[in-house]
């Protein structure tokens, strides 16, 4: 793993102790930097910042290399009064008035993430990500604090491509922008925020079209929009596994409710989708990797290597597994069957989403390296550890 800032500089994570951002601090200190975890605990436990600490502990004490630093901040990150004394206490002395952080950079999970819950709650959506983006970006700013890599969604990529054109349902494969051939003139477009399905999506494309006129306004900004397609598995120790409280909506939190006999069966929502098997594809990419893409994002930033100070990447391994190959893999693992069934499709899913995985394999040097098995194994042991499956896997 590639070092990011010096011993004496630090990451500052909110919601750090989250699905992906848990596994994003872990990877964090295995890189050997010093952590700073925002995170309200509204949707997460501190005992995962124990487990957290254990991990790395564990890690370091095998390599006979020092624990960077770890701190839990339990604030909110839009609580000013919580945040100021936390940038104050980082300030190191400005140069030439400028303001300077031993912070070397911000990784921004803290956002609220549940597709039909925004449907249903719109304002809370865009109070929490959208203006509470704004308030930190500005509080950042100030402390000079300017390097940020944030937390977006291939949501944003809607269902509809780039130029606008209703997508061909059999296959729909996302570069991050497109060029555009218009009268004679080539053109980058961003996507557009006109086949975005809800309010969630909306939030994400709002923020990186937020952060890339932040970008535009003041070159000591430099930003990166991580695009994630589908999270899926957990660290291999099993120990940092995704059991969510709200009811899941997930493919693989699904998957495990049937295994652990909380679900009867699966339903797959839409078996006519215009693939080989009918059920519906996605990018499925191990969120142990993706954290690894979040380390070689802050990497490239560091060192000033960005091609431009606002740049997206996709998080995907540019392959696609249907909804029927996943629950195949998974029954391979456990050795038994998963009960499911046909259902009708899902309002605002599309039949398939797969990434284009060159930018962040050629600018970023970062690549996926863990299967949709390994996923499916991980995803055993946590359940095998946690206790949460009758029947070992
Ligand atoms: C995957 C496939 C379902 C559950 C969502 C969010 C997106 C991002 C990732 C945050 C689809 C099918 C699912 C079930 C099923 N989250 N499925 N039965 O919809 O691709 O993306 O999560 O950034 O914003 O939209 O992921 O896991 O919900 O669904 O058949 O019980 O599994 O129809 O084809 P999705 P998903």
């Amino acid at each position: 793993l590639r070092r990011i800032p010096s011993e004496s500089s630090y990451v500052l994570v909110t919601g750090g102790l989250g699905f992906i951002g848990s596994h994003t601090t872990l990877e964090l200190l295995k890189a050997n930097c010093n952590v700073i975890v925002l995170d309200n605990l509204s949707n997460s436990f501190d005992v995962v910042f124990d487990r957290i600490n254990f991990l790395a502990q564990e890690f370091h004490t095998q390599n006979g290399s020092p624990m960077p630093s770890l701190r839990l901040h339990p604030h909110d990150y839009r609580d000013a009064k919580a945040l100021q004394p936390l940038l104050e206490e980082y300030r190191l002395p400005s140069r030439w008035g400028v303001a300077k952080s031993k912070i070397a950079g911000v990784i921004h999970f803290a956002a609220y993430k549940a597709v039909e819950e925004s449907i249903r709650h719109p304002l809370k959506y865009y109070a929490n990500n959208v203006s509470g983006l704004i308030d930190f970006t500005t509080n950042l700013g100030d402390f000079g604090i300017k390097t940020f890599i944030f937390s977006s969604s291939a949501t944003v990529y809607g269902t509809l491509a780039n130029s606008g054109l209703p997508l061909k349902e059999e296959l729909c494969v996302h570069k991050e922008e497109i060029t555009l051939d218009r009268d004679g003139q080539t053109q980058t477009v961003q996507p557009g925020c006109t086949g975005i399905t809800n309010p969630y999506g909306r939030t994400k494309w709002i923020c990186e079209s937020i952060l890339a006129d932040l970008a535009a306004s003041d070159p000591e900004w430099t930003v990166v929009a991580l695009r994630y397609f589908n999270p899926v598995g957990c660290d291999s120790s099993g120990l940092l596994g995704e059991d969510p409280r709200q009811t899941p909506t997930n493919l693989l939190p699904v998957v495990v409710k049937v295994m652990t006999g909380q679900y009867a069966e699966l339903q797959m929502f839409g078996t006519d989708w215009e693939t080989s098997d009918g059920t519906a594809i996605r990018d499925f990419i191990h969120v142990t990797d993706l954290a690894r893409g979040h380390i070689a994002a802050l990497s490239t930033a560091n060192e000033g290597k960005l091609r431009e100070n606002f740049r997206t990447f996709n998080l995907g391994t540019g392959s696609g597994h249907s909804v029927l190959e996943v629950v195949n893999t998974m029954e391979t693992v456990i050795d038994r069957p998963i009960p499911r069934k046909a259902a009708a499709r899902r309002a605002g899913d599309v039949g398939s989403c797969v990434a284009v995985a060159k930018r962040s394999r050629d600018e970023l040097q970062w690549t996926t390296e863990k299967s949709l098995k390994d996923a499916c194994q991980d995803i055993c042991t946590f359940l095998n550890v946690s206790g949460l499956s009758s029947k070992q896997c």
